[in-house]
């Protein structure tokens, strides 16, 4: 099936607030798609990336994924742990594991046998030049090593699609520069899907399609040097 992502009608309202963050969005997104995602500050990007995790439930209408209307916390933590990776702009590392540790940790319910998690987890750094940090803990990383580490980890269980938000968001320009060429890297690698919530315009080089969200509503533009075609 080529179709992954397939929102229906989806409305966020969060109980307190007056103006719905996610207003009525219907959109698919096909496998092998790199989408980026812009908009201001609290246009609601970072609810509609939850939304299509199952991290957050719409208040009105669907969310699909690979053909799947999930129901319940329990659907969607599985279908995170097996087809969703995920790169946050606060890396969110666990700050007691080293490296190598923070890599496994998704793989812990997946791969049983621990010398394959490890074996993995050092692949997977190495892949990310990191293979001089493994044994270091978040603290003793520099925030672009961190985000490597982010990556490595986002990769561990081979997901069909990975989630993206302002990856870059913390990080000064040269280590931008480095982890969008890693994460572009990633893409072209092939097989996965990736939607990055993100304003660094190097992606949109390779992006497929990207969307902008105002006021929780989705408005699409072809690509720079593709519009008018
Ligand atoms: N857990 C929450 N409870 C209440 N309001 C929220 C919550 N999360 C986000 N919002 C509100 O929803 C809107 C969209 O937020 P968000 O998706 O975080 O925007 P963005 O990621 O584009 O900055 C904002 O008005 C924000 O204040
Ligand atoms: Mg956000």
């Amino acid at each position: 099936m080529k179709e992954l992502v397939r929102l229906e009608g989806v409305t966020k309202q969060f109980r307190n607030a007056s103006v719905r963050a996610i207003d009525g969005i219907s959109m698919v997104i096909d496998k092998g798609e790199f989408v980026v995602i812009r908009g201001p500050s609290g246009s609601g990007k970072s609810t509609l990336l939850n939304l299509i995790a199952g991290l957050t439930f719409p208040s009105e209408g669907t969310v699909y994924l690979d053909g799947e209307a999930p129901r319940g916390r329990e659907r969607w933590a599985k279908i995170r742990a097996e087809k969703i990776g995920f790169i946050f702009q606060a890396f969110n590392l666990l700050p007691t594991l080293t490296a190598l540790e923070n890599v496994q940790v998704p793989m812990l319910g997946i791969i049983r046998n621990p010398r394959e998690r490890k074996r993995r987890a050092h692949e997977l750094l190495a892949s990310v030049g990191l293979e001089h940090r493994m044994n270091h803990k978040p603290a003793e990383l520099s925030g672009g090593e961190c985000q490597r580490v982010a990556i490595a980890r986002g990769l561990a269980n081979s997901p069909l699609m990975i989630l993206a938000d302002e990856p870059t968001g913390n990080l000064d320009s040269t280590n931008s520069l480095a982890i969008m060429a890693l994460i572009k890297r990633v893409y072209e690698s092939g097989k996965r899907t990736i939607i990055a919530v993100t304003h660094d315009s190097i992606f949109t080089s390779c992006a497929t399609r990207i969307l902008f969200i105002r006021d929780g509503r989705l408005r699409e533009r072809a690509p720079v040097g593709l519009e008018g075609h």
